[in-house]
């Protein structure tokens, strides 16, 4: 049996959607995640930290910035200790500072992707994967890393049609 899951990051509260600053209920990549879960049955396991990120916007950059910059592993509530009934690991985060969220660093590195086809997605404001698929080529050891799809975050809502093409490929 193929089976498939989603490991992702996402955050609510004060974001970027359609280029002005909101209150969202759902992150962005969360609706790209949720889309994968219905079209393609997969799996989802949401990554989230101990401490929660600022709601306000401009402290969460700033927060993520400080993070980034001593390459930090912020704790998490809850590991995924193991991916080894998936065949299919569909990786989604938003584009932070360039790359994946650190909280992402600290859940995938805990994993053994040998054998896996890991396919990512980015959600984003403008720079699509950025660095972050040097990264994952790191985080993601020993598995078969495909074609990546980048959203922007205004988009995500009209997006599901190409998750769709983009599951199938
Ligand atoms: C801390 C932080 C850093 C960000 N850095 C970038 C960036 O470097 N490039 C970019 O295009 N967008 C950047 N963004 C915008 C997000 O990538 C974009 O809004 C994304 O869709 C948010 O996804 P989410 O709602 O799932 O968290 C940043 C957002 C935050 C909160």
């Amino acid at each position: 049996m193929m089976s498939s899951l989603v490991i992702y990051f996402s955050r609510n509260g004060e974001n970027y959607f359609g280029g002005e600053l909101k209150n969202i209920e759902k992150g962005n990549t969360e609706v790209i995640a949720e889309y994968i879960q219905e079209l393609d049955g997969a799996d989802l396991f949401k990554v989230e930290t101990v401490i929660p990120y600022p709601d306000d916007y401009m402290e969460c950059i700033d927060v993520a910035k400080k993070e980034q910059l001593v390459a930090g592993r912020p704790k998490l509530k809850e590991y995924l200790d193991n991916i080894d009934q998936y065949d299919t690991i569909y990786v989604g985060f938003p584009n932070w500072w360039g790359t994946l969220p650190m909280a992402m660093f600290t859940q995938l590195e805990k994993l053994d992707f040998t054998g896996k086809i890991v396919k990512p997605f980015v959600t984003h404001e403008g720079s699509g994967f950025g660095s972050s698929q040097k990264d994952l080529a790191k985080l993601c050891q020993g598995a078969e890393i495909r074609g990546g799809l980048s959203i922007p975050g205004a988009s995500v809502y009209d997006a599901k049609n190409t998750v769709k093409v983009w599951i199938d490929e």
